[in-house]
């Protein structure tokens, strides 16, 4: 028996467990300090009344024989899925019912549509990351190249036409930096696949974040991204589905690799390895799409902005670089006097009680600066604002 040894050339720990630990170790120290954590982007917010009210209608329909549901189909349910589409159709993406898979959300997708792709395949990310891209690439033993993404260009990156890739990473707006990708940026990057026939991995897991009109939400607005690009995205920070688990992939019909459909490949997969998302669940997510549904979730999106604002003033105060907090939850910004990510994390936490997250866990590039989250409770936010005042 033998193990899968690309597993050992993984980091010892995924940096969100490496935070996790630091935090408790300080906190284990120092009972009495009240630290506030604004290091992963998990939600504080609760679920809103439209989502709790169906999914509590939900429950009572599976308790009753009428109306109990077993396992539900593939893809997910049209109730859902129907959603799904129109709310596209507002951005004038026209989608096809079979293109949309509901999941349990965009991380595991993310990782499992790699399943459909040849080993040999090479991979391009953005320098810093989302780790996950790049864990799930050496898991399974993939080349992987990376493209800058800096001071410089505002970290959006734009592709090499002189590197070849089969499997492009984009995250737009981009965990960790908040920057977002406008349509001619993005279309040199569908020109890219198209010209390489390769494929871009589309994670649009923060849209709800864009309240910039001229910015594009969907990959899918993009013409020719039909045929060069899936798209995953998820209700996790959109409607507070961290802890629910929900999310969708959309992987167009006319989109095929060597004559094979792709659609068709990871509707194989998803109906071997996969047996959806929970009845009550999916109903939970539909309601997000209702109009009250929408105007609740908008309106905590708006609170998670407006804790965004209020510590990019101090970094606007402080005169400190930064990008994101506009349109995302995130806001990356520079260490001051040039110390290391981990050395202003340990930094902070013992001077501010604040946790963050040190851009060097995202790549080589993010060393240097720091990812704070808007996702905290207004309280926390402020006092965080208050102690990194005071400590910039
Ligand atoms: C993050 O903090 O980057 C996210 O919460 C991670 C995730 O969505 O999995």
């Amino acid at each position: 028996m033998k193990i899968n040894s690309n597993y050992l050339n993984l980091k010892d720990n995924y940096l969100f467990a490496d935070v996790a630990k630091k935090s408790s170790e300080f906190a284990e120290k120092n009972p009495t300090v009240k630290v506030i954590n604004l290091g992963i982007g998990d939600v504080t917010l609760p679920l809103c009344p439209e989502v709790v009210k169906a999914m509590q209608y939900a429950v009572l329909e599976m308790g009753k024989k009428e109306t109990f549901k077993g396992y539900g189909p593939y893809q997910g349910y049209d109730f859902l899925r129907s959603e799904i589409k129109n709310y596209y159709a507002r951005r004038n993406v026209e989608l096809d019912l079979d293109e949309i898979f509901v999941s349990d959300g965009a991380k595991s997708d993310v990782s499992n549509i790699l399943d459909v792709f040849s080993k040999e395949n090479s991979v391009m990310v953005p320098d810093p990351v989302y780790p996950v891209y790049v864990d799930t690439n050496v898991m399974d033993g993939r080349k992987i190249q990376y493209i800058n993404a800096n001071e410089e260009n505002d970290f959006l990156p734009l592709p090499d036409k002189s590197i070849h890739s089969d499997i492009i990473y984009l995250c737009s707006p981009n965990n960790p930096t908040g920057a977002v990708y406008n349509y001619k940026q993005l279309k040199q990057w569908v020109d890219y696949a198209l010209d390489n026939k390769a494929i871009i991995l589309f994670d649009s897991a923060y849209e709800a974040f864009i309240s910039d009109d001229s910015l594009p939400r969907s990959i899918f607005e993009i013409e020719g991204a039909n045929k060069c690009a899936i798209e995953f995205c998820s209700f996790s920070k959109t409607a507070g589905f961290t802890g629910v688990r929900c999310g969708y992939t959309i992987v167009p019909t006319e989109l095929t690799f060597e004559g094979n459909s792709i659609n068709n490949l990871w509707f194989r997969r998803q109906s071997t390895k996969f047996n959806g998302v929970s009845y009550v669940v999916q109903r939970g997510a539909a309601a997000v799409f209702s109009s009250e549904g929408m105007n609740q979730v908008k309106e905590n999106i708006n609170y998670y902005k407006e804790n965004a604002k209020l510590i990019a003033k101090v970094l606007t105060e402080r005169k400190i670089y930064f990008v994101g907090g506009k349109n995302s939850p995130y806001i990356w910004f520079k260490c001051p006097d040039g110390i290391t990510s981990w050395e202003f994390f340990d930094f902070l936490l013992e001077k501010a009680y604040v946790i963050g997250t040190p851009g060097s866990g995202f790549g080589k590039n993010g060393e240097s600066f720091f990812r704070l989250t808007s996702f905290g409770e207004r309280t926390d936010i402020l006092n965080a604002a208050g102690r990194l005042k005071n400590v910039l």
